[in-house]
């Protein structure tokens, strides 16, 4: 390709790799379901919990839930030998203390290091955001105000800590935000920090996965999208501020991130309907990352086909081009599209940015083995309609949320 590509859009690196450091509180049985969200929303999640932590839930349960074995010694041989205190400090993205005691929060702000968790909180460059969690006359105490204080100098993230009803009885400020709430911390920490919030107050649309189409009661034409991409690139769209409805076809195995609007079909007559009401509700942005069925059958049968003949012939007929109906019908939206292409890639992209009149599309050589439908990863070049005078991006291989991230960029970049 003749082109000289310009250097990828510089966003902050990402945070996908998340400690979780459980304190000694009744509140740790809440940090177990903690651990799930995170790993559900995508985080490689490993745990530190003190010899406190231990009394009240098992390193067992909090291993199940993360896949990785829980780190609890400072000085043990096996440990260290496994994965070291420096280098799990160096591995984390962000680490995230809760609950944390009256007595973490001293040794913190103290700076000491005589456990595992204290001493990683010094040696990682990472952010470290905080959840204290106790009674209420001892949150309440100035030594504990004076700490949290010291700590939030210091430029740890303070999760203020809710009112209400406590595990003793008593009644007042003190109780760990629900795992949920924290999740949204973290969401909105990781939003805040990494992605640019370029899509603020802007309506998105997204189509995602494969369309299936009918064929009789039990069988259906599809493909082997699974929607990875299109759900990676709600969650960055969301973090740079944008209101998201994610439209999934056919049976898209995904879990709905947080605060997305999500709306499921199964055929392409489906989506079409889809998009064409979440466009006229107000959007500002259609992003089809779609897998849509060239063709449906033309009229699906009724009952189950016997198998009766030797050979039988399927009448399929076109299905409606989604995104080119929406481009053309709302020629001031941004429209977004995708290609699949295993050559002439740039010739290719330029004739459907035309003829489907889009502001931006993003192709994927799918010759290649290693990324695409079902793999985490992708590797991606982005073309922008002749109007805004921009030279093609060259998104390198990476993890499909990080490549979501570089297009949301230029998105914003862009729009
Ligand atoms: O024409 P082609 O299928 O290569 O175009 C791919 C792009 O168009 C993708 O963004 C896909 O989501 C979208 N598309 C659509 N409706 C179709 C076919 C493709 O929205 N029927």
């Amino acid at each position: 390709m003749s082109q000289i590509f310009t250097p990828v859009v510089p966003v902050a690196p990402s945070i996908t790799k998340v400690i979780l450091a459980i304190t000694g509180g009744i509140a740790a049985y809440k940090s177990a379901l903690l651990a799930r969200l995170l790993v559900k929303e995508g985080f490689e999640v490993r745990v530190i919990m003190t010899q406190g932590a231990q009394q009240f839930i098992t390193p067992l349960t909090l291993q199940a839930l993360t896949g990785n074995e829980v780190h609890t010694e400072l000085l043990d041989t096996e440990a260290e030998a496994g994965m070291g205190h420096i280098e799990l400090a160096k591995w984390a993205d962000l680490v995230l203390i809760a609950p944390a005691s009256a007595n973490t929060l001293a040794r913190l702000a103290m700076g000491m290091a005589d456990d595992l968790l204290a001493t990683v909180c010094l040696a990682t460059s990472a952010p470290v955001m905080i959840a204290p969690a106790m009674n209420q006359q001892m949150w309440a105490h100035p030594a504990v105000q004076l700490n949290v204080q010291t700590l939030s100098d210091m430029g740890y993230e303070m999760i203020e800590p809710d009112s209400g009803v406590q595990a003793c009885g008593d009644v007042g400020a003190g109780r760990l935000p629900e795992p949920e709430i924290l999740l949204r911390r973290v969401l909105n920490f990781k939003a805040k920090l990494m992605v640019p919030q370029s899509l603020t107050g802007k309506k998105v649309t997204i189509t995602a996965g494969p369309t299936v189409e009918a064929i009789d009661p039990v069988r259906f034409l599809s493909n082997h999208s699974t929607g990875k991409m299109g759900f990676a690139l709600a969650r960055a769209c969301r973090d740079a501020g944008a209101e998201v409805t994610l439209i999934a076809g056919g049976k898209v195995d995904l879990t709905t991130p947080l605060d997305v609007q999500r709306i499921n079909v199964l055929s392409a007559n489906d989506m079409l309907q889809a998009a064409s009401q979440s466009a006229k509700a107000g959007c500002d942005i259609f992003i089809a990352t779609a897998a849509v069925a060239d063709y449906r059958t033309r009229d699906a049968a009724p009952q189950k086909i016997k198998k009766t003949q030797d050979e039988m012939t399927l009448d399929l007929v076109k299905n409606p081009d989604i995104l080119a109906t929406i481009s053309h019908t709302y020629p001031d939206m941004f429209v977004v599209g995708f290609a699949a292409e295993t050559q002439d890639v740039e010739k290719y992209a330029r004739g459907k940015l035309a003829s489907k009149d889009l502001d931006m599309i993003a192709c994927n050589d799918v010759s290649r083995k290693d990324i695409g439908f079902a793999s985490d990863e992708n590797a991606m070049t982005v073309f922008f309609a002749d109007k805004y005078q921009q030279e093609p991006e060259a998104l390198d291989k990476a993890s499909k949320d990080e490549i979501a991230r570089q297009l949301v960029a230029l998105i914003g970049q862009t729009i």
